[in-house]
């Protein structure tokens, strides 16, 4: 299908491949998420950790569909730049501020990848003591080869195709679109 005036408009004029999945199915597993969120942790602190930037819009829908109370905080850990291709290389760049020790954390992420990220943050977060550390990716492509912690939550099972939109980003841009469309 040929991309619309509006969709053009948002993307100054570049077309992307095609779309993967549209702003009404990730709102409705956003809300399947929340409530299985909401079942899976009956009591003690939740802090939900998002990854920036990726998850900034997928964390932002996601806990307004939680139905209990909860902390949010971020962390801000760098792989890979202006590239399509994952370097592996991790840097943290900002550490939450709240207190994690005691807390039942969980981690939102918009993608798994080569899992890479997560693998090192995994590592990071378990010295603070949290006291159940859980993964809530929005996408997942299944093709790590070793994953720390396999996350408990995924939204969805992800094309290996460079994806963008809905927080996803190439060199930084298309992350304001409403949907997740392949770049290529
Ligand atoms: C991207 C993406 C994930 C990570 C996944 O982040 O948002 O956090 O890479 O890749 P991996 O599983 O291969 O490690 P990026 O470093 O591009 O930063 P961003 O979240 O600011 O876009």
């Amino acid at each position: 299908m040929l991309p619309s005036t509006a969709q053009l408009k948002q993307t100054g004029g570049r077309e992307l491949k095609r779309i993967v999945f549209e702003a009404e199915t990730i709102a409705e597993r956003v809300r399947e998420l929340g409530r299985e969120i909401t079942a899976a942790y009956p009591d003690g602190d939740l802090l939900v950790l998002g990854l920036l930037k990726g998850s900034f819009i997928f964390l932002s829908d996601l806990v307004r569909r939680i139905e209990r109370p909860l902390q949010v905080d971020f962390l801000v850990a760098a792989s890979y730049g202006d590239s399509t291709v994952s370097s592996g290389h991790v840097r943290l760049l900002y550490d939450p501020e709240t207190e994690l020790e005691g807390k039942h954390i969980l981690l939102v992420e918009d993608i798994i990848d080569t899992g890479k990220t997560l693998n090192r943050l995994v590592e990071l977060l378990k010295k603070r003591g949290p006291k159940s550390l859980n993964i809530c990716a929005l996408l997942h492509k299944h093709i790590a080869e070793h994953l720390a912690l396999e996350a408990a939550f995924v939204g969805f099972d992800a094309p290996t195709l460079f994806l963008v939109g809905y927080g996803l980003d190439h060199a930084e841009n298309f992350r304001h679109l409403p949907y997740i469309a392949s770049l290529t």
